[in-house]
């Protein structure tokens, strides 16, 4: 029977992590500050690493029409693309502060961020590795965008 698997790495926390990557988690932790959440109260931050080292932050950014609303991830990516569209991404990071504060956890990406990332590791010819982690403890590193999106829909599909 076919069968789907990916490795990922675990880490206790971010003190395991090297340069830039340790650089680049924490930009997505402080960026958290500076999200629009007024309603959910969940801080989503975002920090993409480019080729030329430049790190590109976004953040939720909520609306009183609810699903008008937008995720962190697509937040930093739209920023990252609009600034500079010639630039490879090298990695994204992404953390959260949670109303509940049970903040050692990391999160995962939404589904419509998935579908996002992924079309932007199209884009990029290269794959985006995934850098999670809430405020402290464990940090999940998902090697490749596509990992979270098996059996993805993509631009080959529109023929
Ligand atoms: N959120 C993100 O920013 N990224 C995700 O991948 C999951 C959810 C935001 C959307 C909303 O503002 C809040 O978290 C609660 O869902």
């Amino acid at each position: 029977m076919p069968s789907y698997h990916f490795d990922y790495t675990e880490y206790k926390n971010e003190n395991e992590l090297e340069y830039p990557f340790s650089h680049l988690l924490v930009a997505a932790k402080n960026a958290t500050e500076s999200a629009y959440a007024p309603y959910s109260h969940f801080k989503v931050g975002a920090a993409v690493l480019l080729q030329n080292g430049e790190i590109v932050v976004g953040v939720n950014i909520e609306n009183a029409s609810y699903p008008v609303g937008l995720c962190a991830e697509r937040s930093a990516l739209a920023s990252a693309i609009s600034q500079f569209p010639e630039q490879k991404i090298v990695a994204i990071a992404i953390s959260y502060v949670a109303p509940s504060g049970d903040n050692n956890k990391p999160a995962f990406p939404c589904g419509m961020c998935r579908q996002f990332i992924s079309e932007c590791e199209d884009r990029n010819e290269q794959k985006i590795p995934l850098l999670l982690a809430a405020q402290e403890g464990q940090v999940i590193l998902i090697h490749s965008a596509k990992d979270l999106l098996p059996f993805s829909f993509g631009g080959n599909d529109l023929g």
